[in-house]
């Protein structure tokens, strides 16, 4: 309804311009992915044991573990399992800008969230950022959200409403960090390389009050969620008629610091790819419909049904933005495992180590040439992963599968997504998916 409204505001006002124009020319809304480890990136000194390669393995379990809770709609105030958020090497930030004066913010991309949030001053505890906190008493875009406003209707039980009819909202993660405040409106820039005339919008975020038990290896300045609910960025951005209901990323080389990507909302035009059709539920689900080690090689005895959403809303496939590995059900695990390992035992001389029978020594760049593409066959089209989007290289002489075993829910994670751009259309329910190494716009 509102998106309707605001339509009929602009083409009544520009009465003599083409309507359709507002719709259709609005380009979309993008701004650059920076890689954790950029030089660019503020946070490149924060060591953190370079972002614990060893906690891929955890972090994406205790995420399976949270996922599948919210999918099983079991999250009670008493039983709330944090959404782990991942600040490995896998981390890209995106970089926006906030407030009227602007203030540059970098935030992590989580598919699996809705909220975007960052640090706000005046707050009663932010943590240690390298850039200026935004500070919103300075901001003459700044206004608070209502209760009754449907973003923060939204919230479910991570909202709240002040004495004042304020909308508060919190969220924790697996890490014991948290955070909490106020969900407001501020004008958002892009940096759009589309668009240049009007690059900012009016949209929802938590204004982050409470910051709290954000380590220094967890220093990002927020998080911005891309899941489908409404408080989401791509829903509000459609929404206020900004652009159409999709947004599309690309993640460079995890491996390599010096990697980009780019994140955009907006016009599908830029959504390429061989389409695969998505169901958009708590999470965006795919049809996985069979894996294969060699692009020529026969598929692997894997049945399909393993990866069917069951009636009950368990099961599925989805795409996250938010698990360094893939996780896939033991039956099918077991399968994919055993055809990689028998390869690499084969081809390679390499076997599993006793102690940790995912990892295996070597070096990936060294020791795996022509290693065969895993291909990961979705309806209509299909994922190819290289021996970089297979294993994950742990240590200096330590690499280890870039996949594990997981009930229930399936998980693409960030290292099978790399150097390809996934665009989400949410309003035909298509994901689209192209092969792009240079993750170019
Ligand atoms: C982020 O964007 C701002 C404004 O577009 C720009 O000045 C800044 O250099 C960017 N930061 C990085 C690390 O690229
Ligand atoms: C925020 O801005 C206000 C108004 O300019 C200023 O008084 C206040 O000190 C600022 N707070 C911080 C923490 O920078
Ligand atoms: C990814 O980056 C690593 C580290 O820079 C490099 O060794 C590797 O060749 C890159 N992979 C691809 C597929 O370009
Ligand atoms: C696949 O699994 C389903 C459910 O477990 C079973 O009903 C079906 O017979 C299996 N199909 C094949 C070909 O094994």
């Amino acid at each position: 309804m509102a998106s309707v409204n605001l339509l009929l505001i602009i083409c009544f006002t520009f009465i003599f311009s083409p309507c359709i124009s507002a719709a259709s020319d609005s380009k979309g809304f993008s701004t650059n992915l920076i890689h954790i480890h950029s030089p660019s990136s503020p946070y490149k000194n924060v060591k953190a044991e370079s972002l614990a390669k060893d906690t891929a393995l955890e972090s994406t379990l205790s995420r399976h573990a949270y996922l599948r809770a919210r999918q099983q709609k079991a999250l009670q105030p008493a039983d709330f399992v944090p959404p782990p958020l991942i600040r490995d090497k896998s981390a890209f930030l995106a970089n926006l800008s906030i407030g009227n004066p602007p203030t540059n913010v970098y935030v992590v991309l989580d598919t699996g969230s809705d909220l975007f949030w960052i640090q706000c001053e005046p707050c009663d505890v932010c943590y240690k950022q390298k850039d200026p906190i935004y500070n919103r008493t300075k901001s003459d875009s700044y206004t608070e959200m209502l209760c009754n406003e449907p973003p923060c209707l939204s919230l479910g039980r991570e909202g709240q409403c002040s004495d004042s009819g304020s909308c508060l909202y919190q969220t924790s993660y697996a890490d014991g960090s948290r955070t909490s405040g106020l969900l407001s409106y501020e004008k958002v820039a892009f940096t759009s390389h589309y668009s240049d005339e009007d690059k900012t919008a009016q949209v929802g975020f938590g204004c982050g009050l409470q910051n709290l038990n954000f380590v220094t290896s967890s220093r990002d300045g927020g998080v911005l969620g891309l899941g489908p609910g409404l408080v989401s960025l791509v829903s509000q951005l459609s929404a206020i008629g900004k652009v159409s209901k999709s947004f599309a990323y690309c993640f460079g080389n995890l491996s390599n610091p010096n990697a980009g990507g780019f994140l955009v909302f907006g016009d599908a035009t830029y959504l390429n790819g061989d389409m695969t059709p998505m169901v958009i539920a708590e999470f965006y689900y795919v049809n996985l419909l069979g894996i294969g080690l060699g692009v020529e090689e026969p598929r692997l005895d894997i049945n399909s049904s393993s990866f069917e959403r069951k009636p009950d809303g368990s099961g599925g496939v989805i795409i996250d933005s938010g698990s360094t590995l893939s996780i896939f059900p033991p039956e099918v695990y077991e399968v994919v495992r055993n055809a990689v390992v028998d390869k690499l035992k084969k081809g390679y001389n390499i076997s599993p180590l006793t102690s940790s029978p995912d990892c295996f020594e070597g070096k990936i760049g060294r020791d795996l040439p022509l290693f065969p593409t895993l291909v990961l066959y979705l309806e209509s089209t299909g994922i190819l992963n290289d021996r970089w989007s297979i294993f994950l290289q742990r240590y200096d002489e330590l690499f280890c599968l870039g996949f594990t075993s997981g009930e229930g829910l399936s998980i693409i994670g960030t290292l099978a997504q790399q150097s390809y751009k996934f665009g989400y259309n949410l309003e035909l329910s298509t994901l689209s998916i192209e092969s792009n190494p240079d993750c170019g716009l």
